[in-house]
């Protein structure tokens, strides 16, 4: 059978560097001739965590244009809302009604957050909504309407995979078998440092943008925390941010010089630069073409639109097969 690939995004926020090494680029490279390939924005996802509208809104036109921009050919693959594709809702529902409670009980994100809250001696479900307790299940609805074998995640959402294939399985013995269980593929996390060293994650304030000018990349560059070694003196690569982050960009022969100017004591405004230089070769483009992309007024409601229509008629077909299977089909 073709491989069938598939994988949402959440519209939280704005793309950095960090997502576009871990996640788009890595997940656009999978999407050979030899597969069908389904990217889609999970909107309806960032609800749970983001209640300002004008934030959503935002965040659905600047991860759609990161895609785009970072080579997304929607010729060759479908690009969708996951809100243009009300079925999944339904199959949401269909899901819920076989699912087991305490399967979601056992998610990671909800667990750590019933924990710290049993810890502060709070309700054990403060502050956690029904959207974040069932994310999995929508996660799920999202995979299975259009039965994807696979889908490339990083290591945070496996659990989420199994879960699928648990929630699809289960289904699938009470009923018939109508799913198939899709396979992760793990994304390794390359571990992209942000300015401080810690992990590069909007929620720590250290990220480097992409799609910004080469200003903003610079200033973002220069912000990186190194110590307080001077020029001439001889410096460790292992450990070092600057040096982990140009590691991520180099090949193996830019990455030997730079450990030799390391030991010969480069001073750090260079390393800095040179990590700019970097960065900003492979990010050019991608730059470019985002800001060319974002003056096409009608561009991305015109994608959003031929993407549903191209994807719709597959989500009706099997919601049809499923209400019979369940029995919400006329009346014989
Ligand atoms: N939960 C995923 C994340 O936060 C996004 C997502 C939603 C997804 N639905 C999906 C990923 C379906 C893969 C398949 O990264």
């Amino acid at each position: 059978m073709r491989k069938r690939i598939l994988t949402g995004i959440t519209t939280t926020g704005t793309p950095h560097i960090g997502n576009y090494l871990g996640a788009i680029k890595p997940a656009l490279n999978l999407a050979g001739p030899d597969c069908d390939s389904y990217f889609f924005l999970a909107d309806y996802h960032a609800l749970i965590k983001q209640t300002n509208a004008e934030l959503i809104k935002d965040s659905v036109k600047n991860v759609a244009l990161a895609w785009l921009a970072s080579g997304l050919d929607t010729n060759h693959s479908f690009f969708y809302r996951q809100s243009d594709i009300p079925e999944v809702h339904e199959l949401t529902w269909i899901l819920n009604c076989s699912a087991a409670k305490g399967l979601l009980n056992r998610a990671h994100a909800y667990k750590t957050i019933t924990a710290e809250n049993i810890e502060n001696k709070d309700d054990e479900d403060k502050a956690i909504n029904m959207g974040l307790f069932s994310y999995p299940i929508l996660m799920a609805a999202d995979i299975l309407i259009f039965n994807a074998s696979h889908v490339p995640v990083g290591p945070d959402q496996a659990q989420h995979l199994e879960m699928t294939r648990d929630i699809a399985g289960k289904f699938n013995h009470i009923y018939e078998e109508v799913f198939t269980l899709p396979e992760a593929i793990i994304q390794h996390e390359i571990s992209v440092p942000g300015t401080d060293g810690k992990k590069m994650s909007k929620s720590y304030n250290n990220i480097i943008p992409f799609l910004c000018d080469e200003k903003t990349l610079q200033k973002s560059i220069s912000k990186i925390i190194t110590n307080s070694l001077e020029p001439g003196d001889p410096k460790d690569f292992t450990n070092c941010n600057l040096f982990n982050l140009y590691s991520l960009f180099a090949d193996e022969q830019k990455i030997n010089n730079l450990k030799e100017a390391y030991a010969k004591g480069i001073g750090w405004g260079d390393v800095k630069k040179q990590l700019f230089n970097l960065v900003n070769n492979e990010i050019t483009p991608i730059r470019d073409k985002y800001f060319e992309l974002s003056q096409k007024p009608n561009l991305l409601n015109d994608l959003f639109h031929e993407g549903a229509n191209k994807v719709r008629p597959q989500a009706k077909e099997l919601i049809t097969k499923l209400r019979d299977i369940v029995g919400i089909s006329e009346i014989g």
